[in-house]
């Protein structure tokens, strides 16, 4: 049912990790917004594809795990994350299940903003 939750953890670069409670079908900035979780200039554009700062680095087995493929869109703005790597993804896009109990993501250092002209 719609109340379900599970726990997703976000890994700073400083190594602190910051947990979130998560509602099953919501996305992953829902979560950082909705637990208040204090990672800077993390989902500036409010998750509608237009900058890149909700870059999250999964781990492989979970980035293969995910339900959904990124779109076209997603990987044209995620060419623009710094430090993009083969297991990432933006969390505006990933939508929250159940099996996700316990998830670990890495938040990259290094925003970009792809708004801001550099
Ligand atoms: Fe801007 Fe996800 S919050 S692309």
């Amino acid at each position: 049912d719609q109340k379900e939750t599970v726990m997703v953890y976000f890994i700073q670069e400083d190594g602190s990790k910051l947990p979130g409670k998560a509602r099953v079908g919501d996305n992953l900035l829902d979560v950082v917004v909705e637990n208040d979780l204090d990672i800077d200039g993390f989902g500036a554009c409010e998750g509608t594809l237009a900058c890149s700062t909700c870059h999250l680095i999964f781990k492989k087995k979970d980035y293969d795990n995910l339900p959904e493929a990124p779109t076209d869109e997603e990987l044209d703005m995620l060419d623009l994350a710094y430090g993009l790597t083969e297991e990432s993804r933006l969390g505006c896009q990933v939508i929250v299940t159940k099996d996700m109990e316990g998830l670990e993501v890495r938040v990259p250092q290094g925003i970009a903003d792809a708004r801001e002209p550099s």
